[in-house]
C-alpha cells in the first residue's frame, strides 16, 4: 500500500465550513438548559447526573450516584428502586394529566387514534395482568415483533411495568433474524400482529414468527395483534391480543425494581454474523433518556407536540418515542407507514394535521425528501415547528440546509444528535437554546457527558485534525454487557483503548477550527489514498454539495498506485436525474470529479463515479458500504440479509457500465 511519512494524521480534515446559526433571542431566553449547565455539570458529574435522576420517581430514593468500581461495568444509582412504567405513565395520571393525550397515532390506510394518558395507563395495566396470566415472571423475556401501531408502545412498557427485559425486533427483519435473537435472548413470549401495511397493502407479519418459533425450546406462547385482517395460520399456544387483553382489569400494582434491573435488550448486526444483544438497565437509562429529550429537544410538557419518525424496531424509537417523551410527559405523534404513502407529501400534511412542534428525522429521510423537490414541502403551511433533529449518520451541510430552509423555513434550531445503540441516549449535540450550529456538526457532548477524538496512542488530537471518538467517562444511559457474551463486550468496547479506559464507538471524527466536533462515518469505512487517510463523509458531502446531486456514497477500492482509488456511487436530484436522461453521462460525471476537487482537493478526487437510482441500505436507511466495495472491486457482491432491498445490489451492479474511469 502507497505511504505517505509527511501524512502522520490518523484521519485527515478536508472540508471546511464556515456558515453558523446561534439560536433566536426568545429560545436563548426560554430554552429548558442553558449555558450554565456546562460548566456546572464539569465541575461535578455525579451531582449533575443525580440532579437529572430526580427528574424521575423513585419508590426508593438512591444514596449512591455511579459505582465504577468494576469497570468497564458501571452501577447507576444502584440502591434505587423505581418502576419505569409509572414514570411513563401513572405518575403523569397521578398529578392530574389524564386527559392529556400521550399520542396521537396515525396508520398508514388513513385511520388514526389519539390516546390519553389515563388511557394509555388502563391499556397498560390490563396488557401486564395478561403478562401475568400467562405466567410470566420478572427477569423472563418478551421478544416484540409489531408494526408501528399503539400496542407496540403498550406492550413495551407493560413489559417494562413487570419487570420483563423486551427484546424488540424490527418489523421489517426476516424470520431467520427473528429465529436468531428469540433464541439468543431464550424469549418466552413473542408479541406480534397478524399482519402489517406498507404502501397501501396488507403484508402477512405472523407468517414469520410461525417459522422462527417452530423449533423453539423457549417460547412458551404467541400473542398476537389483530392489525390487517388477513389470514393467519393457528397453533395451539397461539392467543389473539383482543382476546386476551382486552377483558383484564385497569388495576395493577407496580412492583418497584432496581435501578439495575435489565430494561431491554436491544441487538445490533455488528460485524460478525451473531447479532449482539445490547443490555440496557432501568435507572440510569431512563435518566438520560429523559434528561436528554427534555435539553435536546428543549421539551415543553403540556405545549410541544412532538413527532420522532423511528421505528421502534430501533433504539431511537426505543428512547425518543417510548422511554424519553413519555417520562416527560410529552404528546406525540406516532405514524405507522413510509413517508410516500400515499403521497409524498405525508409527513407535511401529518405535522400540519397535529400542528407537531418538534420533529426528530434521519439524513436517509432529508436527502430522500431532498430527492423528491422543495416543491412538495412549500404546498404546507409547516408554521408549528419550532426544533428539528437528525440522527443516523452524519448530515452533509447540503442535506442539513435543505432541512433549515425547506422544512425550518429559516426559523428552527438542527439539533443533530450523535449516539449509538450503545450509548441509548444522545451524547453529542448541540442544546438549542444555546449553541450556535454549523450545518453537518454535531458540535460538543452535552452536559454532562465526555468525549475526545484522539489518535493512535489515545492521545487527544488538535484543533483541526481528526481520529478516533472515544468516551473517557461513563455515563447513566451506558450499555451494561452483550446479552449472554461479556468477554465480546469488554472486547468490542474497551480493548481499543484499554490502558486509558476509553468507550471506542467505532467512529472517526475530527475538530474543526473552533473544536467542534464533526463525525465522519465508521472508522472500517476510512479510505487510504496516497498514504491520506480519507473519510467517506466528506467526500460524500463534497457530492452532495452540488446542485445536481441528492445522494452519495463513497467507498476505496483497491488501487495498484494510490493503495486505494475513490470509487462514487451518486443518485441525482429529481430534475438533474431528468436532465442527465438526456444530456451525455459522462460530462455529468466529469463535472461532479472537478466538483469534488475544488471542494476537498485533488486527492479526493473520484477515480470513477456511477450514477445510480438507489444506494443499499440497512433497514435503518444506514448505506452498506461493505457491499458497494464489492462492486468496486469486482467481487461478487456478500452477504445481503440485512439489506432493505435485496434488489437494489443487481441493478447497481448490472448498471456499471455508466461509469466512468480515467
Ligand atoms: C452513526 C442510532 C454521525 C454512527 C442512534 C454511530 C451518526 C451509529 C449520528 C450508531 C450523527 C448516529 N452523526 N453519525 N448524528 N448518529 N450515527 O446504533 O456511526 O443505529 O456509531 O444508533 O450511527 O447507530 P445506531
Amino acid at each position: 500500500m502507497a505511504d505517505n511519512p509527511a501524512n502522520s494524521e490518523t484521519l485527515d480534515n478536508l472540508l471546511s465550513e464556515n456558515r453558523t446559526f446561534p439560536p433566536s433571542a426568545e429560545l436563548a431566553a426560554n430554552a429548558n438548559v442553558k449555558q450554565e449547565a456546562y460548566a456546572r455539570a464539569e465541575a461535578d458529574p455525579e451531582a449533575y447526573w443525580a440532579e437529572q435522576a430526580n427528574r424521575l420517581d423513585w419508590a426508593t430514593p438512591f444514596t449512591q450516584v455511579l459505582d465504577w468500581s468494576d469497570a468497564p461495568h458501571a452501577k447507576w444509582f444502584a440502591d434505587g428502586k423505581l418502576n419505569v412504567a409509572v414514570n411513563c405513565v401513572d405518575r403523569h395520571v397521578d398529578a392530574g394529566h389524564g386527559d392529556q393525550v400521550a399520542f396521537h397515532w396515525e396508520g398508514e390506510p388513513g385511520d388514526s387514534r389519539s390516546v390519553t394518558y389515563a388511557q394509555l395507563k388502563d391499556e397498560v395495566c390490563k396488557a401486564a395482568n395478561a403478562l401475568v396470566s400467562l405466567g410470566l415472571q420478572t427477569g423472563d423475556r418478551v421478544a416484540i415483533y409489531l408494526p408501528m401501531i399503539p400496542e407496540a408502545i403498550v406492550a413495551m412498557l407493560a413489559c417494562a411495568r413487570l419487570g420483563l427485559p423486551h427484546s424488540v425486533v424490527f418489523g421489517g427483519f426476516s424470520a431467520e433474524a427473528l429465529r436468531s435473537r428469540v433464541a439468543d435472548a431464550e424469549a418466552k413470549l413473542v408479541i406480534t400482529a397478524d399482519g402489517q401495511f406498507r404502501r397501501g397493502s396488507a403484508l402477512p407479519l405472523k407468517a414469520a414468527v410461525d417459522e422462527a418459533v417452530e423449533a423453539s425450546d423457549s417460547v412458551q406462547h404467541v400473542l398476537v395483534v389483530r392489525r390487517t385482517g388477513i389470514d393467519v395460520e393457528w397453533a395451539d399456544n397461539n392467543l389473539w391480543w383482543h382476546e386476551l387483553v382486552d377483558g383484564q382489569s385497569t388495576e395493577h400494582e407496580a412492583e418497584a425494581f432496581d435501578a439495575e434491573h435489565p430494561l431491554f435488550i436491544l441487538y445490533t448486526s455488528g460485524t460478525t454474523g451473531q447479532p449482539k444483544g445490547i443490555l440496557h438497565t432501568s435507572g440510569g437509562y431512563l435518566t438520560q433518556a429523559a434528561y436528554t429529550h427534555h435539553a435536546v429537544f428543549d421539551h415543553q410538557a403540556g405545549q410541544d407536540v412532538y413527532w420522532c419518525t423511528a421505528d421502534i424496531g430501533w433504539v431511537t424509537g426505543h428512547t425518543y418515542i417510548v422511554y424519553g417523551p413519555l417520562a416527560n410527559r410529552a404528546t406525540e405523534v406516532i405514524y405507522e407507514g413510509t413517508p410516500n404513502s400515499p403521497h409524498e407529501g405525508r409527513h407535511w400534511e401529518i405535522i400540519d394535521k397535529y400542528q407537531v412542534s418538534i420533529y426528530y428525522t434521519a439524513p436517509t429521510t432529508i436527502r430522500t425528501f431532498m430527492k423528491w423537490g422543495k416543491d412538495i414541502p412549500a404546498k404546507y403551511s409547516l408554521a408549528s415547528l419550532r426544533i428539528l433533529g437528525s440522527v443516523g449518520e452524519p448530515i452533509n451541510p447540503e442535506a442539513w440546509m435543505w432541512y433549515r430552509e425547506n422544512i425550518g423555513h429559516d426559523n428552527c434550531p438542527i439539533v443533530d444528535t450523535w449516539w449509538q445503540t450503545e450509548t441509548g441516549a444522545i451524547m453529542i449535540s448541540p442544546l438549542p437554546g444555546v449553541t450556535a450550529t454549523k450545518p453537518g456538526s454535531a458540535m460538543q457532548p452535552i452536559p454532562g457527558i465526555s468525549a475526545k477524538v484522539v489518535n493512535d496512542e489515545g492521545v487527544p488530537v488538535g484543533k483541526g485534525q481528526g481520529g478516533y471518538l472515544v468516551i473517557d467517562k461513563p455515563w447513566p444511559s451506558m450499555l451494561r454487557t452483550i446479552w449472554g457474551d461479556d468477554a465480546r463486550y469488554v472486547d468490542t468496547y474497551w480493548s481499543r483503548f484499554a490502558a486509558q479506559g476509553y468507550y471506542f464507538a467505532g467512529d472517526g471524527a475530527k475538530y474543526d477550527d473552533d473544536g467542534a466536533i464533526w463525525l465522519l462515518g465508521r472508522v472500517d469505512d476510512v479510505m487510504n489514498v496516497s498514504g491520506h487517510r480519507i473519510s467517506t463523509t466528506e467526500v460524500e458531502s463534497a457530492l452532495v454539495s452540488h446542485p445536481s446531486v441528492a445522494e452519495a456514497a463513497v467507498v476505496g477500492a483497491s488501487d495498484a498506485t494510490t493503495g486505494q482509488g475513490i470509487v462514487a456511487f451518486v443518485i441525482l436530484r429529481g430534475d438533474a436525474a431528468q436532465d442527465a436522461a438526456e444530456a451525455d453521462a459522462s460530462d455529468r460525471v466529469t463535472e461532479l470529479r472537478n466538483h469534488v476537487a475544488k471542494e476537498i482537493g485533488p486527492i479526493a478526487k473520484p477515480r470513477q463515479i456511477m450514477v445510480v437510482a438507489e444506494l443499499p441500505k440497512t433497514r435503518s436507511g444506514k448505506i452498506m458500504r461493505r457491499l458497494l466495495r464489492d462492486v468496486a472491486e469486482n467481487r461478487p457482491v456478500g452477504d445481503v440479509t440485512t439489506l432493505a432491498d435485496s434488489a437494489v445490489m443487481e441493478q447497481i451492479s448490472s448498471g456499471l457500465s455508466a461509469g466512468s474511469e480515467d
